[in-house]
């Protein structure tokens, strides 16, 4: 890990910076139960359960002054009407924020606090996306290509994917009749119903 300043540049329309630490590749197997149409789920894994997303993380030290960052690849597909879709997730320290900056490709960032407040921004080149504390995010794809995405967020936030895990996101992004709309999760209980 450098302790010295440093520049890394981001190739485009691909995504993978010059310089990473940490690589992640999630398929399809990694989102069981996420996605509602689970005959299309079946059929994908069978043939061949593809790459969904994959990041290349710079690591910091996870304590709060650091900023842990990277780019986001996220591939174009549909799982029944669903896009292809990050897993999600609460930052542990709730309190904790993350900026994201849209590189390449169309998408959609899907967010939701714990009372159940939602939120669902457009991403496209250009697009720079505060997520505040406390507030769950997850990149979906709505396009032909790549979505690209740099991040950033403080070092002592930490993952809570257990919470999304259980029931998804109030909202979903789905393709009906050709068009984009972003409908209820049918799984998705209010704060005060859940077990
Ligand atoms: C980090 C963050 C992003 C995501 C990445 C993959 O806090 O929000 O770097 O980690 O887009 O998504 P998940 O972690 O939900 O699989
Ligand atoms: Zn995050």
């Amino acid at each position: 890990m450098k302790s010295a300043p440093f520049t890394f540049q981001i190739d485009l329309p691909g995504g993978c910076p010059t310089y990473f630490e940490h690589h992640l590749e999630r398929t399809l197997s990694a989102m069981q139960g996420q996605f509602l149409d689970g005959a299309a789920y079946d059929r994908l894994i069978k043939n061949g359960d593809p790459l969904l997303y994959e990041v290349f993380e710079i690591s910091r030290p996870e304590v709060a002054g650091e900023l842990i960052h990277g780019v986001s690849i996220l591939r174009p597909g549909k799982v029944g009407e669903e896009f292809f879709m990050t897993k999600g997730h609460f930052h542990t320290v709730l309190d904790t924020s993350e900026i994201y900056h849209c590189l390449h490709g169309q998408g959609m960032m899907v967010m939701e606090t714990p009372e159940g407040e939602w939120a669902v921004e457009a991403l496209r080149p250009g697009v720079v996306l505060y997520v505040p504390p406390r507030w769950a995010h997850r990149s979906v794809n709505t396009g032909q290509q790549n979505l690209v995405t740099l991040f950033a967020y403080p070092g002592n936030a930490g993952h809570d994917y257990g919470t999304i895990e259980s029931q998804g996101f109030r909202k979903l992004v789905v393709e009906q009749d050709g068009r984009l709309a972003i409908v209820d999760n049918p799984r998705w209980l209010p704060p005060a119903g859940r077990a």
